[in-house]
């Protein structure tokens, strides 16, 4: 008799728990053609812009950590670069900073996000050297003067070679070594720029190079990775409360790589509990650290990490970087614990095999709002895409996506296109371009793809309603 009623119990309990954790936004659709017909809803303050950060494309960053990565090898003696790539000139942005700010002017940018590089700034702990310094205030100057608002980022995955040697963000007093340095750039250029990021993505630079071992110091240790994370969480309050004591009209923010983790098969329980707790843990435990001042990475029985901060709400914005959804497969038994499955049509892929996912772009937009009612600014959002063929429709979807969600009342300030210009794209090298302008690296020339010219149309369609 009660066996007979250990398998309804049972699939009532799977049921039930497959339906407490399957995320209710997952199955969002969204018909493109329609969405066209909207108005626009972008005002004019809104900021148009493009991103970029230091190593990947000024050239000479010969003092940092992945410099260092450049000339390293794997267990297996391979190059940690792919096919042993070095940034070198990169997009020889250092001397070309100006003809690159015309470049933003012919697509009819308002806004630029850059990196300032720490190891340029800081070469030995404590030594700063002030031409470095005033190379920045003049890119800052130039912007200003072609009327672009400069947006700059603290810190963007490279670490001067002295602080990395000392273990970088592993060491619990890195927040302060860090804010030293954040300290002598404010100094500088708190006075003429308004926009600051604190840390680029802490889940990317902390799992990358603690738990996958794609960016350096190549470890494998996914508690090593949570505690990386906890310090830069760390790091952005003690940067912020540094950069609102010396510039309290300045507006500052942390930069949050939002992907999103579905699950493979919707109705397997262990793949919808698995990406619950990677959005959870990656996503979530971010957004929560910054409204609430608690941070809780839990992986049960691989990695725990909490910590609470004395102080909460620290932040004015939230930079939102969105590229694509991840589906995580998790087989226990098998030969490969951990697997991407792919499911998107080759037209919908990109050159980094990452699924093109609009509706995933409001989805975070609606989870981030669901934390805050802070401004939001997209830092960045775009495609690796060598042959062009998908470009314009990517940035047409994504910003009719982004249309939408400000109809629908979320505060987004503005959107950085990643990137102005082909770079060096950390482990992968020169091979992934995701530039508006393409470049040819014997020569560095620019060279505007046709699929870019669908972002300068939309802005300036937005500018003719309003
Ligand atoms: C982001 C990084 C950026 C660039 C893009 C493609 O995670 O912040 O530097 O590499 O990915």
């Amino acid at each position: 008799m009660y066996a007979l009623l250990i398998i309804p119990v049972l699939a009532l309990l799977y049921f039930g728990l497959l339906f407490w954790f399957r995320d209710r936004n997952a199955s969002l659709r969204m018909d493109f053609k329609k969405l066209k017909d909207d108005p626009w809803y972008f005002d004019r303050k809104f900021l148009w812009g493009s991103a970029t950060s230091s190593y990947q494309v000024e050239g000479g960053c010969t003092n940092n950590n992945w410099f260092q990565f450049e000339s390293a090898v794997d267990e297996n003696g391979h190059p940690r670069i792919s096919n042993g790539q070095k940034a070198g000139m990169a997009s020889d942005h250092w001397d070309r900073y100006k003809e690159d700010i015309q470049l933003m002017k012919e697509l009819s940018l308002n806004a630029y996000r850059f990196s300032v590089e720490w190891s340029k700034i800081e070469p030995k702990q404590g030594e700063f050297d002030e031409a470095a310094l005033d190379h920045y205030e003049q890119v800052v100057d130039e912007l200003l003067a072609n009327g672009i608002e400069p947006m700059v980022t603290l810190h963007h995955f490279t670490n001067p070679i002295w602080f990395e040697e000392k273990g970088a963000f592993l060491q619990e007093d890195s927040p302060e070594t860090f804010t030293r340095f954040v300290e002598h750039v404010l100094g500088r250029l708190g006075p003429k720029v308004k926009l600051w990021c604190t840390i680029n993505e802490p889940t990317a630079y902390a799992f990358s190079g603690y738990f996958i071992g794609l960016f350096p110091p190549a470890q494998k240790n996914l508690q090593t990775a949570a505690v990386v994370m906890r310090n830069l969480l760390r790091a952005h309050t003690a940067a912020y409360t540094a950069i609102k004591k010396m510039q309290p009209q300045a507006q500052a923010g942390l930069v949050v790589v939002m992907m999103i983790y579905d699950p493979p098969s919707r109705w397997n329980l262990l793949d919808v509990v698995f990406n619950h707790l990677l959005n959870r843990n990656m996503s979530d435990s971010q957004l929560r650290y910054l409204t609430d001042g608690i941070f809780k990475f839990s992986i049960p029985g691989l990695a725990s990490e909490t910590y609470a901060s004395s102080v909460r709400d620290t932040f004015d914005f939230i930079g939102v970087n969105y590229y694509t959804r991840f589906l995580w497969k998790l087989r226990p038994y098998g030969k490969r614990k951990l697997d991407i499955v792919k499911k998107a049509p080759p037209e919908r892929v990109t050159d980094m095999e990452w699924e093109i996912y609009p509706e995933g772009f409001y989805r975070v937009l609606k989870l981030v709002s669901s934390y805050t009612s802070k401004p939001i600014y997209i830092t960045e959002n775009g495609l690796a895409d060598d042959s062009d063929t998908k470009r314009a429709k990517f940035i047409e979807d994504h910003l009719l996506v982004l249309n939408k969600a400000i109809a629908d009342g979320m505060n987004i300030r503005g959107y950085f296109y990643w990137s102005l210009m082909d770079n060096f794209e950390w482990a992968y090298g020169f091979e992934k371009r995701f530039g508006l302008y393409h470049i040819d690296y014997a020569t560095q020339k620019r060279t505007l793809r046709e699929g870019s010219r669908k972002y300068a149309e939309i802005i300036r369609k937005t500018r003719e309603v309003r």
